[in-house]
């Protein structure tokens, strides 16, 4: 099983602050950060409490895995981290942009510019092909289509499927089909990728093909992975695995250094 050791990511030392003095140690910023994030959703007269105060930190070029039991809040928790969904409370930074000061409006273009998003039911448009699902999140940018197409050829070849381009997602395996999520997570190169279960529908030997895929483009790029997943042996893929617990971390370590508690 691949087993890689974490490493500081390319961007975040690309992006030192400006005005720091040369020569000093210069703090690194977290990619992701989520403070005593806490969501009830409301049905009728109950109020069904899913998040209790969840609070992590990522640093670039880290892989993070959540690991828990279904239904104890991995999906309601990465959509929110993604900015897909607010919060009932608590704050969430994306290399120090804070999430609820973006307006609905500015997020969309936020989570082009940042986000990658794997779905563990690929969401992938039945009527384009695999190409043009790959390359979706280049036409809302405004990607001129000579370069889109170019791109998503080259990323769909990279990820074993130059001979599927022209295929529909009804014409291709699980596998395949994650792949493409996989490249339309990717094609923005986005610092921050968030993975929801994204092997949940594959065999055994297609998860571990998918999982190599995703750390080895995660890793080229330097940039930050979150995965949740119920699996052990997915989790096992990570830096580091925290354990989800009916809507809280069981091992919140960056909480307790950063006195978030
Ligand atoms: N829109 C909603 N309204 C009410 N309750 C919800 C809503 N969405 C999720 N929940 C509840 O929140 C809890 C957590 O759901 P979530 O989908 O985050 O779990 P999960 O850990 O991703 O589970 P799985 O491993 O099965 O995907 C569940 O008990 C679910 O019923
Ligand atoms: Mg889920």
């Amino acid at each position: 099983m691949l087993r890689l050791v974490p490493r500081e990511g390319k961007q975040g030392s690309q992006e030192k602050d400006v005005g720091m003095p040369q020569g000093m140690p210069q703090p690194v910023k977290p990619m992701l950060q989520t403070k005593n994030v806490i969501k009830k959703y409301r049905l009728g007269s109950q109020v069904v409490p899913v998040l209790n105060g969840i609070t992590l930190e990522m640093l670039p070029g880290e892989v993070v895995a959540i690991l828990g039991t279904s239904g104890c809040g991995k999906t309601t928790f990465l959509n929110i981290a993604a900015g897909l969904e607010r919060p009932t409370g608590g704050e969430i930074f994306i290399h120090g942009h804070a999430l609820n000061k973006i307006s609905e409006k500015e997020m969309a273009a936020f989570r082009r510019r940042y986000i990658g998003f794997v779905f563990q039911l690929y969401n992938l448009i039945p009527s384009l092909t695999a190409l043009e699902n790959a390359v979706l999140p280049l036409i809302f940018e405004g990607v001129p289509a000579q370069i889109r197409e170019k791109r998503g050829r080259e990323l769909l070849q990279a990820m074993g499927l130059g001979d599927r381009l022209r295929h529909k997602p009804n014409e291709l395996s699980g596998g395949q089909r994650q792949r493409i999520s996989l490249a339309r997570a990717m094609i923005n190169n986005p610092r921050l990728i968030f993975a929801d279960e994204p092997t949940g529908n594959l065999d055994s030997k297609t998860t571990g093909e998918i999982l190599q895929l995703l750390l080895a483009s995660v890793r080229e790029r330097g940039q930050t992975l979150l995965l949740v997943t119920h699996d052990p042996e997915v989790a096992a893929y990570a830096d580091r695995i925290v354990e989800m617990v009916d809507g809280r971390l069981l091992f919140p370590q960056a909480a307790a250094e950063n006195n978030y508690l």
